[in-house]
């Protein structure tokens, strides 16, 4: 489910108390846990852009993502539509080989799901990102970097070990249509936000 309470359209109001520590938070929690907070990032109006050029130019804050990238909206499509197909069942295994931020989209989906998480990276990539990874409780493999034609690659490793385990699901975020379904989905299907936005 991709709908979420915005999160942040309203900020947290001080109510009229005793004690000056007693905010309203009603504005600021998503009843949908973390899959229901992806995507309601701000839309940022670019003042100076804007006026430079005489047309109203917008920004969507995507790092407000929970994981802090657009790949979180990619990484819990993925893996409803996975649930959706019956290719994850309940206590499985995410597989993906990543750079880092689908990686983290998919970890945080992985953690509020109850799925296990297996990552394989370039070791190249920024030390943080394993670190974060890990946080998250995956399994992180940082590998050499080699071509994809090397069976070594990164992704074909991610593959393989999906397909060595019972129920895991390898993402396969380079060649799944979910992938791109997802952003049609976000952007231009009913989960958009950007119209109605741009409408208040
Ligand atoms: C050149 C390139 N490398 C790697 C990636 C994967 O990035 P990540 O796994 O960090 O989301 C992408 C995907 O956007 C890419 O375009």
């Amino acid at each position: 489910m991709l709908t979420g309470k915005r999160l942040f359209s309203t900020g947290s109001r001080l109510l009229k108390s005793s004690t000056s520590y007693n905010y309203d938070f009603t504005g600021l929690i998503s009843q949908t846990g973390l899959p229901g907070s992806v995507g309601n990032t701000p839309l940022l109006k670019l003042n100076k852009l804007s006026k430079q050029t005489g047309r109203n130019i917008f920004a969507k804050a995507e790092w407000m993502n929970p994981g802090g990238s657009v790949k979180d909206r990619a990484a819990l499509f993925i893996i409803e539509q996975a649930e959706k197909k019956g290719l994850i069942k309940p206590g499985g295994t995410i597989v993906e080989g990543t750079a880092g931020n689908t990686g983290i989209g998919l970890a945080h989906v992985c953690r509020a799901k109850g799925y296990k998480c297996i990552i394989y990276m370039p070791n190249t990539q920024a030390p943080s990102k394993i670190q974060t990874l890990k946080l998250l409780g995956c399994e992180v493999n940082p590998v050499p970097v080699v071509p994809f034609t090397d069976p070594q690659n990164f992704n074909h490793l991610a593959k393989r070990r999906a397909e060595s385990l019972e129920n895991a699901y390898w993402t396969n975020q380079f060649d799944n249509l979910d992938n791109r379904q997802a952003h049609i989905e976000w952007y231009l299907g009913r989960y958009h936000q950007i119209f109605e936005d741009s409408r208040s």
